[in-house]
């Protein structure tokens, strides 16, 4: 289908930044690579037909993806379906003991775009950024306090689609 350059949305949802950060690194390593790259918060995304490929993030909060980028899912649904999709999720599930669970209720979201993959990368757990009921919610969901983002993964996964899409998926 198609070869070289594409144009990319990047379509990030984070409450708190640490899902955002990971997708400016992963824009980056796009950019690298000579894809031309949007990036924007799910909810201000109102046209998709520029676009050839999408990557879709979103953190995680009480094991679903935020309700903007479930919202994103379900707008552009015929469109995510007609191209590549890669998506990845951001949380905390399985810390402190070091893997990372895939959230499951994320599964229908993902079952309905059909993405080339799905990962989930390790976020951040940082207190001083949550409201009382947040932190309450985390610190009982056994979260410990620390920033356990792995951006040289991130890295890696942005390269690996980037040579999927210069090589013509
Ligand atoms: C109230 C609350 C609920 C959370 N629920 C989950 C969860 O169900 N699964 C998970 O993997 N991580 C969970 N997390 C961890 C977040 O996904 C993690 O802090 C992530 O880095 C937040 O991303 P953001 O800074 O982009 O908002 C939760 C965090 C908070 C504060």
């Amino acid at each position: 289908m198609n070869t070289g350059a594409m144009k990319i949305l990047l379509a990030v949802s984070s409450r708190h930044g640490s899902t955002e950060e990971i997708g400016h690194v992963i824009a980056e390593r796009l950019r690298a690579a000579g894809h031309d790259v949007d990036q924007a918060r799910p909810e201000d995304v109102v046209d998709v037909t520029p676009y050839g490929a999408f990557v879709l993030g979103s953190a995680v909060y009480m094991t679903h993806w935020t309700n903007e980028a479930v919202a994103f899912t379900e707008r552009f649904r015929d469109a995510l379906r007609a191209h590549p999709v890669w998506a990845f999720s951001v949380g905390l599930a399985g810390l402190p003991k070091g893997k990372v669970s895939d959230p499951h209720r994320i599964g229908p979201v993902l079952l309905s775009i059909d993405p080339e993959d799905h990962v989930t990368f390790p976020g951040t757990f940082d207190p001083s950024r949550l409201s009382l009921r947040e932190r309450s919610i985390a610190t009982l969901g056994g979260a410990t306090e620390g920033d356990f983002r792995d951006l040289d993964a991130v890295r890696e996964w942005a390269d690996a689609i980037a040579g999927t899409l210069s090589s013509g998926i």
